[in-house]
């Protein structure tokens, strides 16, 4: 049954390891966190004749937009997210209603906690369960949403992103972080049992927005890298093949290589409680960001020294980089510096009761 009135809640994420892996088809370790984006949304009949349509209110921006909602025509900002989801929902068949959206967010734009792919999840989730009366929620593959949402980003923003945030906020758990093999898409839940360690991001204070970063370059390194390798994905590649490969294009893939080796060993280490492994993982992870694939900044590097300075066991930039947070991980006892926001894993994406 359709309902004419839903709430629907997506959360930003922590990626704790396996960091531009995701295009790679390599693997990756992210945990949903309980920050995100809530969308609330009615039905908004069409007049007589007239086509549906949707309006949208981004709260926290003082916004509006309002457009057909098959077909719309595209924009720019937080528009081009809410447009790219319901059309790209439509072309791919699903039987949607006009709607009333109000967005609004407790995960910061821009800051590495993927609070794009919280805003796609909890538009599709919003504009599903008016259309269909909770489809998307726990029934179908939510592959097919995470997909669809990367859609969006690629298409309507003009970030190539890979499916790392979408799968997170989509298949978060409480007390998990989820193992993700990107060639298989095969989700693994690893408990994440902290004991009295504490995981905090730092924010940088520099913004970074995909569209514009070095992000599609690295993208295309890699895709080039590849060309010249005559494999169709980095997770195919060895060691001995890259070494050959001219630069940058060798130092990106190995990277690569190595940020995947480093996802199983964090794994292992946190199956056997061994925190102390975790952060000489994540720094190891970090330098690798720094040095190997180009992705950090003198800002993101000045927060990694606050953390570590601090006396954190490990920190290393989240996301993308270019910008954005910096994870840590503290030892019981330890204080992280001032500034940091206690980040702990939360439920997956999901459409409030009332
Ligand atoms: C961003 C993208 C993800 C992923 C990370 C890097 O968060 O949205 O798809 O590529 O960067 O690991």
């Amino acid at each position: 049954m359709p309902h004419e009135r839903t709430a629907a809640f997506a959360p930003g994420r922590v990626n704790l390891i396996g960091e531009h892996t995701d295009y790679n088809q390599g693997l990756a370790l992210p945990f949903a966190i309980a920050e995100g984006v809530l969308v609330r949304g009615e039905t908004l009949p069409a007049r007589a004749g007239g086509e549906a349509r949707v309006e949208a209110y981004a709260g926290d921006l003082g916004e509006r937009d309002e457009f057909r909602l098959a077909d719309p025509p595209p924009a720019r900002g937080w528009r081009a997210f809410v447009r790219g989801v319901a059309a790209e929902l439509c072309r791919a068949g699903y039987p949607l209603t006009g709607a009333r959206l109000a967005i609004s967010a407790d995960v910061p734009a821009g800051a590495g906690l993927s609070s794009s792919a919280a805003l796609e999840v909890a538009l599709c989730l919003a504009l599903l369960d008016l259309g269909t009366g909770g489809r998307a929620d726990g029934e179908g593959d939510r592959r097919e949403l995470a997909r669809l949402c990367s859609r969006v980003e690629n298409e309507w923003v003009g970030a190539r992103t890979g499916l790392l945030d979408q799968l997170a906020s989509l298949y978060g758990a409480a007390d998990a972080a989820l193992r993700i093999d990107f060639r298989t898409l095969e989700i693994d839940r690893v408990p994440l049992r902290l004991g009295g360690w504490r995981l905090v991001v730092l924010d940088s204070g520099q913004r970074h927005a995909h569209a514009s970063s070095g992000y599609n370059q690295r993208r295309a390194e890699c895709a080039r890298a590849c060309e010249l390798l005559g494999i169709s994905s980095l997770r195919e590649a060895h060691a001995d093949a890259i070494a050959r490969l001219p630069e940058p294009l060798e130092r990106r893939a190995r990277h690569v290589l190595e940020e995947n080796r480093r996802v199983d060993e964090a794994v292992a280490a946190l199956r056997s409680d061994d925190l102390a492994a975790v952060g000489a993982l994540l720094n190891a992870s970090h330098a690798s960001l720094r040095d190997l694939y180009e992705a950090s900044t003198p800002e993101v590097e000045a927060t990694v020294e606050r953390l570590l300075a601090a006396g954190a066991a490990g920190a290393r930039l989240v996301g993308g980089g270019f910008g954005g947070s910096v994870l840590g991980l503290f030892a019981p006892g330890v204080a992280p510096p001032a500034g940091s926001r206690h980040v702990r894993p939360g439920p997956g994406a999901h459409v409030l009761e009332d």
